[in-house]
């Protein structure tokens, strides 16, 4: 294979035009279109694009007509792949990105060979929940698509990364499952095509080594978890990222594309009243 190159945009948290948002702490409108004015003029050019979930703030239609205006806006010539976080609405994302009339609380999984890189999306999202999961057959979905197109490289994207601390299990909201964790580690136990897996939902950009496999996080376009106060303190900073990655016959790598910031605090809160308030609206969602 030659090199290629993509573009991983996350957590674009597109507001509805008009809302009261308190939930909304940056212009993502603005923030959106200055990311994709910079991957259109990306050189080379990103053979496709991905975009791991939280493609807007509360998922209304309203939000996803205006990520639908400013992708036209931005004309980028290249495939633009989604799924969803658990901001987003599979009705709203499929009637109004897709035109679906039936069918709309599916998952959004789907999969592409695009110049010699399979990219396999899988939709972690949970109504009425934080953290991610999976849904029944969705990892026999994935393990089909694993084995089609032998010998090309794959590259996962879901908006929830594998679980790294099942021993803070406080922490579960802001991964995948502690469980669909484990069963993904089986599922990819031993496969040396997989690249990476291309995520979101904690808002800082982070690289790990997960069982081998490398697994990238971007900051994402809406605001940015403060680094240096992970363990106590839940503080979101001004700032916005994506990530241009390559691949080559060695592997990928990949490149944060830091976007203006002055790290001004736009909220902060105890880890714990954080975990706390979950925790409560995951209860009343299930009620
Ligand atoms: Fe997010």
């Amino acid at each position: 294979m030659t090199t290629v190159t993509f573009a991983h945009i996350t957590d674009l948290h597109v507001g509805a035009p008009g809302m009261q948002d308190d939930h909304l702490y940056a212009d993502t409108t603005a923030n959106l279109r200055a990311v994709l004015a910079d991957i259109a003029a990306m050189d080379p050019a990103p053979s496709f694009v991905v975009a791991s979930g939280d493609l807007t703030n509360h998922g209304e239609p309203e939000a996803y007509e205006v990520l639908k205006a400013l992708m036209a806006e931005a004309g980028l010539s290249m495939p633009v792949l989604y799924t969803l976080g658990n901001h987003d609405r599979r009705d709203g994302f499929h009637r109004v990105m897709h035109g679906r009339t039936e069918g709309l609380d599916q998952p959004v999984d789907h999969a592409a060979v695009i110049d010699g890189v399979h990219v396999i999306l899988v939709d972690t999202s949970v109504p009425g929940r934080v953290g991610g999961h999976f849904e029944p057959g969705q990892l026999d979905r994935l393990a089909a698509e694993l084995a089609a197109h032998p010998g090309v490289p794959k590259l996962l994207v879901m908006h929830h990364a594998p679980a790294l601390d099942a021993d803070h299990p406080d922490l579960e909201w802001e991964s995948l499952s502690f469980a669909d964790t484990e069963l993904l580690r089986a599922l990819l136990d031993g496969r040396r095509d997989v690249l990476g897996i291309l995520s979101g939902h904690i808002h800082y950009d982070r690289v790990s080594h997960w069982h081998g496999i490398p697994v990238v996080v971007g900051i994402g376009q809406h605001a940015a978890t403060d680094p240096l106060r992970l363990a106590s303190e839940f503080r979101m900073l001004a700032g916005a990222s994506f990530v241009v990655g390559t691949v080559r016959p060695s592997g990928l790598s990949v490149t944060f594309v830091p976007q203006p910031s002055d790290r001004r605090e736009l909220k902060s809160a105890p880890i714990a009243a954080l975990t706390a308030l979950i925790r409560q609206y995951e209860a009343a969602a299930a009620e």
